[in-house]
């Protein structure tokens, strides 16, 4: 997936193909044991991210995610952070070869960055000046999922331009424009939220603001993703890094597993404020074969992303399922 906001209009390209061209079953395609089919394309442009041969669908948010794109649903994918929601909707499209554009609205996008701006440019010799779309226009003409990630940190002024995309037909006007905008029909929404709208009610995420009841309301379906089983998880790092594939490699996979764990019940629990993502978890795994040291590894790839404070207990973790403590130098002192 692209991850814009910067990117100027001119500089993007047509797609290969301008609407699906093939039927897949789902069942051969994700291993779902369901009878669905979705429309596919059978050319990628370089708006298609790229497959992650390792990837493992969870049924239910991949069914949902699926069903916004077969039957244009509009989906959005809630769960804590790291548990895979933003790469569930990429894979999903990597597989369909369906364009795919996130947007994080956690990063300072504003108004202008999606509806887009008047811009000075030189025509003929002559500076004119001329309405250059942004993101969501532009988008929304062609067929694009387009992912509004972090969709409960996005400003008041972004959520009212994106409440009318979301009303039914889901046109969109330019007002200063005085154009409408009707959507392309393989254009599909998609979000992704740490929260359900509710602001933040576990006191986990502060940046999250409450999403209005009406504007929720425009979201077909909401799926939740929690952390995957244990197991899949490991299977997942394992695939990632295959020379852990023996059975001392195996422990260790499943020991790192165990500690992130802990970190998500410690930050669940309000503990710690910074948790181990499957991605930590992976590069904490690949960085032990650079390092060749699973404690020194562990402190590169996560202790020193914690807050001071709270490294002490994170270190308790891994002494707890590694059975010996990390150095002092590594811990720092309390
Ligand atoms: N089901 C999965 N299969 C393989 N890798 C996964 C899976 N879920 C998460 N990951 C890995 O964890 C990383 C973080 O996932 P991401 O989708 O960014 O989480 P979120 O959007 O929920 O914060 C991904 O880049 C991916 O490498
Ligand atoms: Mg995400």
């Amino acid at each position: 997936m692209t991850d814009l906001p910067n990117v100027q209009p001119d500089s993007r390209t047509a797609t290969v193909l301008e609407a699906p061209d093939r039927m897949v079953k789902v069942r051969e395609m994700f291993g779902i044991d369901t009878d669905m089919e979705v429309p596919a394309f059978s050319e990628a442009d370089e708006r298609v991210p790229d497959v992650d041969p390792a990837y493992v669908f969870d049924p239910d948010t991949t069914l949902a995610i699926l069903a916004g794109f077969a039957h244009n649903r509009r989906v959005m994918v809630q769960g804590y952070h790291g548990t895979g929601k933003s790469s569930h909707i990429e894979q999903v499209a990597a597989r369909l070869k369906w364009p795919c554009i996130r947007i994080n609205l956690d990063a300072h996008i504003s108004r202008i960055d999606l509806v887009g701006r008047d811009a000075i440019v030189l025509r003929d010799g002559h500076q004119v000046t001329e309405f250059r779309e942004g993101l969501l226009p532009w988008a929304l003409q062609t067929p694009t999922a387009l992912v509004f990630d972090e969709y409960d940190a996005g400003r008041p002024d972004v959520m009212f331009v994106i409440q009318r995309v979301l009303e039914t037909e889901g046109k969109l006007t330019l007002l200063d424009q005085n154009r409408v905008i009707r959507p392309n029909p393989w254009f599909r929404l998609f979000a992704t939220a740490n929260t359900v709208g509710l602001g933040d009610t576990t006191g986990l995420y502060h940046g999250t603001q409450q999403i209005n009841q009406g504007q929720m309301d425009r979201w077909n379906i909401v799926v939740t993703l929690n952390y995957l089983p244990a197991a899949i998880e490991a299977q997942i790092v394992l695939a990632k890094s295959g020379e852990y594939d023996k059975p001392d490699g195996k422990k260790t996979v499943e020991d790192m597993v165990k500690v992130a764990d802990m970190t998500r019940q410690g930050f669940i629990a309000g503990d710690i404020s910074t948790v181990m993502s499957p991605r930590t978890v992976i590069s904490w795994a690949q960085n032990t074969l650079i390092f060749n040291d699973v404690g020194f590894a562990f402190r590169l790839s996560f202790l020193n992303k914690c807050d001071e404070s709270e490294r002490p207990l994170v270190a308790e973790y891994y002494q707890r399922v590694f059975g010996k403590d990390l150095p002092e130098s590594v811990v720092g002192k309390a």
